[in-house]
This record gives C-alpha cells, sequence and structure tokens, in this order.
C-alpha cells in the first residue's frame, strides 16, 4: 500500500513516545520507507535503537552532523519525504512550529519541507484546552497541516479528559489517507459485506463462510480515496473501517430493507456480501427439541437485493460479486445480465486461495459493454483498488 513512498516519522518528548514503535511498524508493515527524527527530549523516554532496528535506517537526532553525511541532513530529508507524521506532538513542538521556531532537526526539518504535515498531538488537557495551544492548532489547521486529534482518557499526569495520544491504527489511517489521491471525492459509495443470517430458532440459524473481508477491504479502499462509504454489514469479526458509516443488519430481509432505503444516495452499489438465498418458511420462537430421527427444514426464498436494484428506474452504477465453484465465467455472465449490472466480479470460491474467509483473492472482472479484465493472486487490499479503479474508469458519476 506505501510502497515508494517515504514517510518521516517524528517524535517528540511525551510519555506516548513508545506508541511510535507501533505506528512505525504499521508504516513499514505498509511498504513505506520511514526515517524517525527523535528531538533530545523523546530521547529521554525511549532509545533511538528500537526505532533505527526497525526502521533499517538511520534515526536523526542531532541537526548538524556533518561528519557522518555528505548532504545536509535536515534539508536532504525534508526534500525527499512523501509526508512527515508528527506523533506524539507536544505542546511546545506544535507552538514551535506554529511560531517559525525551528531549533533543532525536528523542527528545521518541518519548516524545510513541501511534503504534508500529519500532526498528531498528546499533552495534559488543560494544555491542550489553552487558548495558546488552540490558536497554535488553529493556525496551522489554516495553514494547510493535518491533525489527528488526541481522544479522552486517563492521561499520565493523572488527570482525565483530551489529549491522550491518538490510537497507534488511527494515526496510520490518517497517514495512508494522506498520501492517497482523492479520486472518489464527491462519490457515495454503499458496499454490502459478510454473511446473512437465517433464524431457525433463538439459538440455531443458517449462513455461510463469508468473512466480510472482501467488502470490508472495498469500503477501506473507498473511504481512504474520498468517498463517503456506507457499509452494510451482516455478522463478522472484522473492526470497523475508519471513516466510513456502519449499518450492522443481520438477515437478507434487513440488509434489503436498509439498502432499498439508502440506494438513492448513491453513486454506486458493490454487493459484496454473501447473501442467504433462502430463509426458513417458520423462525419458532422456542427452541426446537430433538424428537424424530429425521427433520426437514422448509425454505423459502428471499428477495435478491441486487436483481431489485438493477430493475430500479434510476439506479446507481451497480457491481456484484459471483461466488461460483465451477464455470466461473458463464455463471458470472448470466448474472451480470440477468440482474442487469455494470460490472460483476467473479470468484472461484473453491481454491483455497481465493474466496472465503481468506486474506488473497483472484477474480475475473466481467463488465457489461467492456471486455473481460483477469486479476491474477493479490491481497483483497489490492484487488479492491483494481475494482474500484474499474468503477472509476467506467464512468461513475
Ligand atoms: N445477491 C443479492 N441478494 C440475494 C442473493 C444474492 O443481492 N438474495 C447478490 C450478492 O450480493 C452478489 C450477487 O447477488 O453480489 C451474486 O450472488 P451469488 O450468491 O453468487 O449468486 P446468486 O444470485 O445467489 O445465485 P446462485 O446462488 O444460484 O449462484
Amino acid at each position: 500500500m506505501l510502497h515508494n513512498k517515504r514517510v518521516i516519522l517524528g517524535i517528540t518528548g511525551g510519555i506516548a513516545a513508545y506508541k511510535a514503535v507501533e505506528i512505525l511498524r504499521l508504516l513499514t508493515k505498509a511498504g513505506a520507507d520511514v526515517h524517525v527524527i527523535m528531538t533530545r527530549s523523546a530521547q529521554e523516554f525511549i532509545a533511538p535503537l528500537t526505532f533505527q532496528t526497525l526502521s533499517a535506517n538511520p534515526v536523526h537526532t542531532e541537526l548538524f552532523n556533518l561528519i557522518a553525511e555528505r548532504e545536509i541532513g535536515h534539508i536532504s530529508l525534508a526534500d525527499k519525504a512523501d509526508l512527515f507524521v508528527i506523533a506524539p506532538a507536544t505542546a511546545s513542538s506544535i507552538g514551535k512550529i506554529a511560531n517559525g521556531i525551528a531549533d533543532d532537526m525536528l523542527t528545521t526539518t518541518v519548516m524545510a519541507t513541501r511534503a504534508p504535515v500529519l500532526i498528531a498531538p498528546a499533552m495534559n488537557v488543560n494544555m491542550f484546552t489553552n487558548p495558546i495551544y488552540r490558536n497554535n492548532e488553529k493556525k496551522l489547521r489554516r495553514l494547510g497541516y493535518l491533525f489527528v486529534p488526541p481522544v479522552k482518557g486517563s492521561l499520565a499526569c493523572g488527570w482525565e479528559g483530551e489529549g491522550k495520544l491518538a490510537d497507534p491504527e488511527t494515526i496510520f489511517e490518517a497517514a495512508v489517507s494522506a498520501l492517497t489521491i482523492k479520486d472518489l471525492a464527491g462519490r457515495t459509495i454503499m458496499v454490502t459485506a459478510g454473511p446473512t443470517r437465517e433464524e431457525i430458532d433463538p439459538v440455531r440459524y443458517i449462513s455461510n463462510h463469508s468473512s466480510g473481508k472482501m467488502g470490508y477491504a472495498l469500503a477501506r479502499s473507498a473511504a481512504r480515496r474520498g468517498a463517503r462509504v456506507i457499509l452494510v454489514s451482516g455478522p463478522v469479526n472484522l473492526p470497523p473501517p475508519h471513516g466510513v458509516e456502519l449499518v450492522g443488519v443481520t438477515s437478507a430481509e434487513e440488509m434489503r430493507r436498509v439498502v432499498m432505503a439508502r440506494v438513492g444516495e448513491c453513486s454506486a452499489v458493490i454487493k459484496a456480501a454473501a447473501v442467504a438465498d433462502y430463509r426458513p418458511v417458520e423462525r419458532s420462537g422456542s427452541k426446537v427439541k430433538k424428537q424424530a430421527r429425521e427433520l426437514t427444514l422448509q425454505l423459502t426464498r428471499n428477495a435478491d437485493i441486487l436483481a431489485e436494484l438493477g430493475a430500479l428506474e434510476q439506479r446507481p452504477f451497480l457491481v456484484g460479486f459471483a461466488a461460483e465453484t465451477d464455470n466461473l465465467e458463464s455463471h458470472a455472465t448470466t448474472k451480470l445480465r440477468e440482474k442487469n449490472l455494470d460490472m460483476i466480479v467473479a470468484n472461484d470460491v473453491s481454491q483455497s486461495d481465493a474466496g472465503f474467509n481468506v486474506e488473497t483473492n483472484r477474480a475475473l472482472l466481467l463488465f457489461r459493454d467492456s471486455p473481460m479484465v483477469e486479476c491474477p493472486l493479490m491481497s483483497k487490499g489490492e484487488l479492491a483498488t483494481v475494482i474500484l479503479d474499474h468503477i472509476l474508469s467506467a464512468g461513475l458519476s
């Protein structure tokens, strides 16, 4: 995701400095080349060696180290950065940046960079609400600096309140978003994900192996690219992606009601959910007891949500998924035509590295009026990017 991206991670002196280790790990895991700058007081909390080992790059601590470096360190780092993240950022470092004070490696490099700067403050609640701090933040925001606001919690100083560094995951997500072109801005995209559950009685249900990973990857990727995202999700064990509106549902009928009520807001609907085709004719109000040797469960068809969307007079761009175990292309082509879709993503779910409950996928993308595209094995995040690229180039309004 962040391959070929160079990120400077600036660490200032706060107790939350240890959380920068996790931020560094998330950035490097995503493929970024991370260069750490630590202030003198940050080094009181955590040793540079930790960051040097994890980033595989020297940690910068001194403004003038002309013997070790052939280039002028702060200028060359500033020039090569795609993004500058400061986490944790103390009130003092934010005050310096807001007022043009460049007296150490970190503040000098921030001032010299033309890359976006993302600041994650951490401080005592009274410092955070102090008008001096507030003015500094306001000034920086006006100048285009990005902020990940601190959260409420019990602070190391003993106070309760706002000032706790945001989660490493949230800061990472904001960093990815700052590095992502907002080519879906202004669009609302609805994504359905996960399985549905059709209840037999209060303790049993019919469902399928869908984990929701593909739908969640699509929702996350669309939100990073600037779309407003409505994620309609069946029951899954996944954290909701940052910045999406999550609507949790259980049954196919519930999913149908939400989708049909919200479709008018959308430029595109991507139906990655594995919707149950049938539900029990009757749901027993009490637990069904075992009696005879055999039990017949009578099922009735659920409405096909995607086909209903396809039949709308005014419909958004429609993307379906086809989960198949055989004749992938022909089954998917039939679904594309019969459900009146613009695009369908066909998966062979019988393969162990694609389809349900795995991190990877391979797919055929079929379109109403352009040639088929074959996507080789890739992560679900990468496939999400490819699918969204195709939706965009197909002329999403
Ligand atoms: N779908 C839907 N409502 C249903 C069933 C399916 O909206 N009641 C959508 C799925 O979200 C998916 C597409 O239709 O985008 C295809 O789903 P799939 O399960 O592959 O196929 P079905 O149409 O159910 O046909 P079959 O089960 O016979 O393969």
